[in-house]
């Protein structure tokens, strides 16, 4: 029978070499307004937000304030900053250049400068009934996705927790994707987020909400990643490549935000929020444990993936499943050895004592419900001591 579905991707989409220098057109459509830039520190080392606010100028943008500062893993309270400065310098737009934690961080201050109050009060599921300003995202690392989702995820370190805000108002209105922004990221960062793309893919794939649209991202967004994720991250990497693990990383955000994700992003969120553990990281270390937790109920649907990127014949879905497991499990090996991604919880500081309470955070994670195979306390444990 055939369920509920609905498909959303508003954001237009650009991507080409050099176009946050020479972006001026794309820019145009907001002659007029103020921004605000977010970014973080090493953006601000590189002169990237420098030459963006440049790009900005020329277009006939007034850059307000450039906010430098966000963290890897942002939160509460740089959120309700970012919003204050931008308040306090008018401005009726933003624009973020970073990592996930930047863009997150811009949209959930953008909530804040639209109507005022405290982020806690907005957490939940489409809540808002009104645009906010417009968001532009540039992304540079080539992973997050967060570019094209309607979605933030924003740490509250008081309370160990990850909160998430769904609002289609939140999506980006543009993504520019400029892939020579991407080729200052150290190798280990570059692998990190090409898994976490190729997580969201194989996740929108795999979980009990996708729907034959999602489908078509994932399923290109994961032929790429599986083709080029090699030498696209590696010190020498191939230009080419690069750009092409860009566009899979912001097809694979299309694709599981409108499906869902599943026990890996709830894994990874808990690992971030108990013991801090780079979101790529710990997607990267979970991903094919969860996978095969799940195999019973996904085994047709990973055949077709090891099938579309050609890794299987004609062979049956457990012959081609097992493939793409196996698969997975080398690239992963692959990445260890070329780039020092970490493959065991014990590499990144994660402690046996630990697990009780990541498990408990996993299990209050949004994305569990998602999942194909129902997750349990026990099944969490038990995966968490497989990957220890
Ligand atoms: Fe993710």
């Amino acid at each position: 029978m055939m369920n509920f579905m609905q498909f959303h991707a508003p954001t237009k989409i650009v991507q080409s070499p050099g176009l946050l220098a020479s972006g001026e057109s794309e820019f145009s459509t907001y002659a007029g307004r103020r921004a605000i830039i977010i970014s973080d520190q090493v953006m601000a080392s590189l002169n990237v937000t420098e030459t963006l606010a440049r790009t900005l100028a020329e277009s006939g943008v007034k850059v307000g304030i450039v906010y430098t500062e966000v963290p890897q893993d942002s939160d509460l309270h740089v959120v309700s900053r970012v919003a204050e400065l931008g308040r306090n310098c008018g401005a009726d737009m933003l624009v973020a250049v970073g990592g996930g934690s930047v863009i997150d961080t811009a949209k959930a201050a953008n909530i804040l400068l639209k109507h005022g109050g405290e982020l806690k009060e907005y957490q939940g599921y489409q809540l808002l009934t009104e645009p906010l300003f417009p968001l532009v995202a540039i992304p540079t690392t080539i992973g997050t996705g967060s570019e094209v989702t309607p979605i933030a995820v924003i740490a509250d370190h008081e309370e160990m927790r990850k909160l998430s805000f769904v609002e289609r108002f939140i999506t980006p209105e543009l993504a520019l994707l400029d892939p020579e922004i991407t080729y200052t990221l150290p190798s280990k960062m570059a692998a990190a987020t090409a898994m976490d793309a190729l997580t969201h893919a194989i996740e929108s794939y795999t979980c009990l909400e996708h729907n034959p649209m999602s489908d078509m991202y994932a399923v290109n967004a994961i032929q790429t990643i599986l083709a080029e994720v090699i030498s696209g991250t590696r010190t020498d990497f191939d230009p080419e490549a690069r750009a092409k693990l860009q566009l899979a990383s912001t097809m694979a955000g299309i694709a599981f935000a409108n499906s869902m994700v599943g026990g890996v992003h709830s894994l990874a969120h808990a690992l971030g929020g108990v013991a801090k553990v780079p979101h790529g990281v710990a997607n990267s270390i979970v991903l094919v444990a969860m996978l095969r937790y799940n195999l019973e109920e996904i085994e047709a649907r990973l055949a077709n993936l090891a099938r579309a990127a050609s890794l299987s014949g004609s062979g049956d879905d457990g012959d081609a499943s097992r493939t793409m497991l196996e698969r997975l499990s080398l690239i992963q090996e692959s990445l260890h050895e070329m780039t020092g991604l970490p493959t065991r919880l014990k590499e990144v500081g994660v402690r046996k004592e630990q697990f009780p309470e990541i498990v408990d955070r996993a299990m209050e994670d949004g994305s569990v419900i998602y999942n194909p195979k129902e997750l349990t306390n026990d099944a969490l444990i038990n995966i968490l001591e497989q990957i220890y």
